[in-house]
């Protein structure tokens, strides 16, 4: 081959390179201790197919990407993909599929949760032509074994109801985190994802049969394994984003997840506002500084609020925080004066004090979630 004048030896170079069939990507986030075993199961499992791992790392506090990198001198075959400043299992999936090159992607949890040992059938189902193949622990055949405690395993089947709503058509296991994907469908859908979220694979079956290509779905039954080293990443968040996902596939996309998560905090502000006002009064503070403590308290309360849950995965810290709560006041502010210009013009054309109100609050929402989503957590 050859760039400009230099002709660079790269044929001799690559006479063992064979391009990967399969990626399997590997979200981590402090997975130190499992990525290495991880690694050579896969390997055993996959024998000699062509593959490659993509571990996409978020800058984990205890060291996995140098774990990875470590590897990386070892097998030719591992990569780290490393993101700072960001979190979420959803988007570092999404980016693991864009890395590579390889016609069929897999996606599988680093703690040795997922039995690898059915990758291989999974890669066939694929090439014998499904677009998609879950691994289920819910089909005929799997189990949830002892993977998952008892209230957990309640959740999962509520979510799994939940997502039997949107899905469109029937998957046993619609939450799995274990899947195979062609690479091409996954990065069709891929624009249209929620990135914010836990749970990518219905949102990919939903998103694509939405984009009018729905995914021929396959389904491999395996056995769900406790967890090997490290704790769970799944939390309440885990749960108020999945809804804030369904209420957005239920709207067909019309309302984006992290609105309906911002109109819920906002929701709670009002009620934050109107408890400190009661509790100002109460001491006897006149009106006016109470509405100001009240005004101030619940914009810190829904700055803080929005910060941990709306955007988790784009948290502000340091003094990035400082920045951003003063960026979210001012933002506010104006909102607050659309809010009351917008209500009083429609006040004065249909003397409706209800209708005017509501229009004014509903605006100021919009306007809100629109810029601080664009300024304050860019
Ligand atoms: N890069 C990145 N960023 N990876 C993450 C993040 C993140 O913010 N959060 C979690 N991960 C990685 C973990 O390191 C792990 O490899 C994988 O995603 C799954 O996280 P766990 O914390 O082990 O989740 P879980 O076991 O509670 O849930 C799993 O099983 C569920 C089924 O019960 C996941 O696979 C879920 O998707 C699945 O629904
Ligand atoms: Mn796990």
């Amino acid at each position: 081959m050859s760039i400009g004048s230099t002709t660079l030896p790269l044929v001799e170079q690559n006479v063992t390179f064979h391009p990967p069939q399969l990626a399997v990507i590997v979200p981590s986030y402090n997975e130190r201790e499992n990525i290495e075993l991880l690694y050579e199961k896969v390997a055993i499992a996959l024998g000699d197919v062509a593959w490659e791992m993509i571990v996409v790392d978020d800058n984990s506090p205890d060291g996995t990407a140098e774990v990875v990198n470590e590897l990386s001198r070892v097998y030719a075959n591992v990569r780290c993909l490393r993101r700072f400043g960001r979190r979420g299992l959803a988007s570092a999936c999404v980016e693991g599929m864009a890395v590579t090159s390889a016609p069929y992607v897999a996606v599988i949890d680093a703690d040795l949760q997922h039995d690898e040992a059915i990758l291989p059938e999974m890669l066939r189902k694929a090439l014998d032509g499904a677009d998609l193949v879950v691994g289920s622990r819910f089909a005929e055949g799997g189990s949830a074994g002892d993977g998952l405690s008892s209230t957990r395993l309640s959740g999962s089947n509520l979510a799994n109801k939940l997502a039997g709503m949107i899905a469109g058509q029937a998957v046993s296991d619609p939450m799995s985190g274990f899947f195979l994907i062609r690479r091409e469908a996954a990065l069709k859908a891929a624009p249209k994802l929620a990135s914010d979220g836990f749970k990518i694979l219905i949102d990919l079956i939903v998103t694509s049969a939405r984009m009018g290509a729905p995914l021929k779905v396959a389904e491999v039954p395996y056995t769900f394994r406790p967890r090997h080293a490290g704790e769970s990443k799944m939390s309440p968040l885990v749960v108020i984003q999945y809804l804030g996902l369904w209420f957005s596939k239920l709207t067909n996309g019309a309302l984006p997840p992290s609105f309906l998560l911002f109109g819920l905090v906002g929701g709670t502000g009002v009620v934050v506002h109107l408890a400190t006002l009661a509790a100002f009064t109460a001491v006897g503070q006149g009106f006016v500084v109470s509405q100001i403590a009240a005004t101030l308290i619940a914009m810190a309360w829904n700055f803080v609020l929005n910060n941990n849950l709306t955007y988790a995965d784009r948290k502000l810290r340091g003094t990035r925080l400082i920045t951003g709560f003063l960026s979210f006041c001012a933002i506010c502010a104006l909102g607050g004066i659309a809010n009351i210009s917008v209500a009083n013009a429609i006040y004065q054309w249909d003397h409706q004090t209800f209708i005017a109100g509501l229009s004014g609050a509903v605006m100021s929402s919009v306007f809100n979630y629109a810029v601080t989503r664009a300024f304050t957590w860019k």
